[in-house]
C-alpha cells in the first residue's frame, strides 16, 4: 500500500517524513526498568518516519552515552534525547550541602505521614538499605541533568527536548553543535520565556498528557502560544493519540505533534506489561495529576495511593527530595507485591487505545487518519455525528 503523505514545516526543519514525535518518556513503576523511551522504542518511530527520542531522564551520563550508540546502530534517521532540567532540584534554592544521608533533608512528619499510608493499604514498611555518600560534599544547587547535558553536547544529538525548566544555560553549545531545541511548555509565560531564550522549537503540552502536566487543556493552549511565540513553530501534546489528533492540532496552527501515551502500549514500549494493560483498561476518567511520585504535577493512572496522598493535606517536597522520600515505599511496594500502586504515568488518551501493537502500526494509522482528515476535507468529517 502506498505511503501516506502528511508534511509540514516541522519534515523540513528535522529532516523527517511525518510531523510526529515521539515524546522522551523517563521512568515508571519506580524506575527499576529504566526510562519508557529506550533505544527499541526510538528506533522504531524514526524508521518509521516519525522522530523518536530518548527518554533520557532515567539514566545515569554514561548510560545515557550508551543509549544514544544504540539507536545510532538502529538506524540511521535523526532522533532526540530528552532531559528534565527543573529549578530548585533537591530544594537548591535553600543552599547549603548535601548530607551524607540525604534523607536527612526529609521532614520527619512528611515520611511518617506517608508510611501511615502505606500500612492502611496494607503495605509492610521496609527502609531500602542504603550505602551513605562516600564521595565528597557537594552543593545542594546543582542540576538533576548537568552530567546528561554534557553527553547531549559531547554526543552531538540532532535534537535536545527539555521536559521541564530551561535549556537556556547550555544553548550556545548546543546551537554551535546544529542541535535543534524543542521545550516543552504548559502555559504562555513559559512558552514566552524559552522562546526567548532561543528555543526552536515550543511544545505547547495541554493538561490531557501523562506524565509532568499544567493546568491548561491542549485546545485552548496551542492557539495561545502560537500567536504568542510567533514566529517560532510550535508542536502541540496532550491527548493526542490519533489522526484526528493530529489533524486538530494541525489546524490550531501547530506544526506537528508530539505523543506519548499513544505509544505507551508499543510493543517497543520499555514498561512492564502490567503497567500496559493498565494503560489499555483505563477509561477517560481513570487518571488523577499528583505530586506524590516526583514533587512537581504529574498526570498517572490513579491508585488508592494516589488518592488517599490527594486526600491526606501532606505537602509534596521539591523534586529529587520527593523521589527520596518515596525510595522506601516504592521498595516497600515491591517487597508487598502491591505493584498496582506503583507510578503508572498516562494521560487522559489511555481511553482511547485497544491494543499493544508495533510503534511503525501505530505511527502509520495515525498519520493514514490524519491525511485522510485533511485531504477529505474538514466538512466532510462533521456529517459523522457521535453514535452513526
Ligand atoms: C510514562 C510517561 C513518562 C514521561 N516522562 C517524561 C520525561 O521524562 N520527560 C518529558 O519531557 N516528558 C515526559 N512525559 C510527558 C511526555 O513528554 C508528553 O508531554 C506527554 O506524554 C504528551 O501527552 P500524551 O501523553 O497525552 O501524549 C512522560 C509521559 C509519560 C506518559
Amino acid at each position: 500500500m502506498a505511503r501516506p503523505v502528511l508534511r509540514t514545516a516541522l519534515c523540513d526543519m528535522l529532516g523527517i517524513e511525518y510531523p510526529v514525535v515521539l515524546a522522551g518518556m523517563g521512568p515508571v513503576a519506580g524506575g527499576i526498568s529504566g526510562p519508557v523511551a529506550t533505544a527499541p522504542l526510538v528506533a522504531a518511530v524514526s524508521n518509521a518516519g516519525g522522530l523518536g527520542v530518548i527518554g533520557g531522564a532515567g539514566f545515569t551520563a554514561e548510560r545515557l552515552r550508551e543509549e544514544i550508540q544504540t539507536v545510532r546502530s538502529m538506524t540511521d534517521k535523526p532522533f532526540g534525547v530528552d532531559l528534565l532540567l527543573p529549578s530548585n532540584f533537591m530544594g537548591g534554592a535553600a543552599g547549603g550541602e548535601m548530607p551524607r544521608d540525604p534523607r536527612e533533608l526529609i521532614p520527619a512528619e512528611t515520611r511518617a505521614g506517608l508510611r501511615k499510608m502505606a500500612e492502611d493499604l496494607g503495605i509492610q514498611w521496609e527502609e531500602m538499605p542504603r550505602e551513605p555518600r562516600a564521595d565528597a560534599p557537594r552543593p545542594r544547587s546543582g542540576g538533576m541533568s548537568d552530567e546528561q547535558m554534557e553527553v547531549v553536547i559531547e554526543e552531538k544529538v540532532a535534537v535536545f527536548a527539555s521536559g521541564l525548566g530551561s535549556p537556556a544555560q547550555w544553548m550556545d553549545r548546543l546551537k554551535a553543535n546544529g542541535t535543534k531545541v524543542l521545550c516543552l511548555v504548559g502555559n504562555v509565560k513559559n512558552a514566552k520565556r524559552v522562546a526567548a531564550s532561543g528555543a526552536d522549537i515550543v511544545v505547547a503540552q495541554g493538561t490531557e498528557a501523562g506524565g509532568h502536566t499544567g493546568r491548561i487543556a491542549t485546545l485552548a493552549l496551542v492557539p495561545q502560544v502560537v500567536d504568542a511565540v510567533a514566529p517560532t513553530p510550535v508542536i502541540a501534546a496532550g491527548g493526542i493519540a490519533d489522526g484526528r489528533g493530529i489533524a486538530a492540532a494541525l489546524a490550531l496552527g501547530a506544526i506537528g505533534v508530539w505523543c506519548g501515551t499513544a505509544f505507551l502500549v508499543a510493543t517497543e514500549a520499555n514498561q512492564p506489561e502490567t503497567q500496559k494493560q493498565r494503560v489499555l483498561a483505563a477509561g477517560d476518567e481513570d487518571t488523577k495529576i499528583t505530586r506524590l511520585y516526583s514533587g512537581k504535577t504529574m498526570r498517572n493512572i490513579t491508585n488508592p495511593l494516589i488518592e488517599a496522598w490527594e486526600a491526606s493535606g501532606l505537602q509534596a517536597l521539591p523534586m529529587g527530595l520527593q523521589g527520596l522520600l518515596i525510595q522506601d515505599l516504592v521498595y516497600s511496594i515491591r517487597k508487598s507485591g502491591r505493584e498496582e500502586l506503583m507510578m503508572n504515568a498516562a494521560g487522559q488518551a489511555s481511553g482511547m487505545l485497544s491494543r499493544v501493537r508495533p510503534a511503525a502500526d501505530i505511527l502509520h494509522d495515525m498519520v493514514a487518519q490524519a491525511a485522510g482528515i485533511i485531504g477529505g476535507g474538514l466538512q466532510a468529517r462533521v456529517t459523522a455525528v457521535p453514535g452513526d
